[in-house]
């Protein structure tokens, strides 16, 4: 039972991180300014965020299960810090993304700066799950 669940919590994270490296060369494509085209790599852009924010409820679900079945006290460091992390990172997926968007389609922000903008996020993104993986992998006791 127990692999089964680190096999869901593994995949899960793959699922969270994986749709936004697709996410790049949509972005490029995004700066060629042709409008018809635009919306559908808008609509990709929301979809990869969609994946990624069903995928982080089954991370987390997944994860308070592993904490349960393998009687990890919830005082373990590398558990408090990833989750201190992931509070930040769900703070700012949800400022990142749809509000830019919206800033766009209201014609408050040009295409180029949103491109930027989305382009910076996902970065951002990445390095906060990569560092939350590292934690997961490398279990280092920092107290
Ligand atoms: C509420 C948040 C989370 C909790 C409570 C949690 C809990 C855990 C626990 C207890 C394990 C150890 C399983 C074991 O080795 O027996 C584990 C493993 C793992 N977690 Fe998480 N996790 C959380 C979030 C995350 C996130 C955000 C990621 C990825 C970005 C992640 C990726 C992994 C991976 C890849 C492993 C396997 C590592 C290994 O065993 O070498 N987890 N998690």
């Amino acid at each position: 039972m127990y692999s089964i669940i680190i096999f869901t919590h593994v995949l899960s994270a793959i699922l969270s991180i994986g749709p936004f490296f697709v996410l790049f060369p949509v972005l490029n494509r995004m700066k060629l300014q042709n409008s018809e085209a635009l919306d559908s790599h808008l609509e990709v852009f929301q979809a990869a965020i969609r994946i990624v924010k069903h995928a982080g409820h089954v991370l987390v679900v997944s994860g308070i299960l592993l904490m349960w079945r393998g009687n990890w006290p919830w005082t373990t460091s590398w558990v408090i810090m990833t989750i201190v992390v992931m509070v930040g990172s769900i703070v700012f997926l949800a400022r990142a993304f749809k509000p830019n968007i919206r800033l766009y389609q209201n014609e408050m922000i040009d295409l180029d700066t949103l491109v930027l903008k989305l382009r910076r996020s996902v970065w951002m993104y990445i390095f906060l799950l990569l560092i939350m993986l590292w934690f997961m992998v490398a279990k280092p006791i920092l107290w």
